[in-house]
């Protein structure tokens, strides 16, 4: 398998695609799992059909990016956002206003759920929110920002006001989507973003080699106002190579202000 997975990582490789950045217990389960629905049994076989296959490529890509979130996903962590990160980001800055980034934001629930909790902590906090993925469908998807019911059947019921009902689903309402700037973007890519007071990247590391973590967690430090705060996933650390660039403010949610 190892040395198709070499082929299949140079071909994406050709197509601007780097796919060497994840884990390779991850890529080599989605390879075989495309190769099962396309019923192809070799790893050779399914490289050649890769090669004239656009379409293929693309799912193949899109199988790596997992693209599971929620609203208001691990709730403690935005209760921790609002109540200790929120409250300090202003008082030290002295005005009502906060810059975020959500990397990986997947379908847009992260980034709205966090536009729709500053809005209702205090109407008149300018919150700026830059919300980035690697997956343009993912990215369009956010940008329309109409989800399912099921989507939404969890959320407190001091948020529902920010959707609007339409036929079976529920849009994002127009005051928080202007918070909210979607952008295409892979985070190995060389483009920035300016500074940020809070990055929120979560449930992306977990996917990634130790070496890529590294690269993104240098990545975001550099992103950060001094004092800001990372946010990661509820499964994530910060790689140890890196632990005296930041100090640990809450081990349970995850959360690290800049050293
Ligand atoms: C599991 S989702 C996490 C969504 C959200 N942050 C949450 O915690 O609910 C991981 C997201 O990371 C995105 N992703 C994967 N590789 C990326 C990269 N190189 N640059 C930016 N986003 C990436 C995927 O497309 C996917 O939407």
């Amino acid at each position: 398998m190892l040395c198709e997975l070499e082929n299949i990582k140079a071909l994406m490789s050709d197509k601007g695609l780097h796919i060497n950045h994840y884990k390779e217990t991850i890529l080599k389960r989605k390879i075989h799992s495309r190769m099962k629905m396309n019923k192809i049994d070799s790893c050779d076989e399914y490289t050649k059909f890769l090669y004239n296959n656009e379409d293929e490529i693309t799912a193949l890509m899109r199988s790596f990016m997992i693209n599971f979130t929620e609203f208001f996903r691990d709730n403690q962590t935005y209760a921790f956002f609002g109540n200790y990160i929120l409250p300090a980001i202003i008082q030290k800055r002295g005005k009502k206003s906060i810059r975020l980034w959500s990397i990986g934001c997947s379908t847009g629930e992260e980034p709205y759920s966090l536009a729709m909790l500053v809005k209702d902590a205090d109407e008149k906090i300018m919150a700026s929110i830059v919300a980035t993925d690697i997956d343009r469908i993912a990215i369009d998807a956010a940008r329309l920002g109409e989800y399912e019911d099921r989507k939404i059947k969890n959320i407190k019921k001091q948020y529902l006001k920010f959707f609007d009902p339409v036929s079976d689903r529920y849009r994002v309402k127009k005051d928080i989507k202007v918070i909210v700037r979607f952008l295409h973007h892979d985070i190995f890519s060389e483009r920035l973003y300016g500074y940020f007071d809070v990055v929120f990247c979560r449930n992306l590391l977990i996917y990634l080699s130790k070496a890529a973590q590294i690269k993104v967690i240098k990545k975001i430090y550099n992103s950060l106002n001094k004092g800001g705060f990372l946010i990661l996933g509820k499964t994530e650390f910060l790689p140890k190579e890196l632990s005296d660039k930041f100090i640990l403010n809450s081990l349970e949610e995850r959360v690290y202000s800049k050293n």
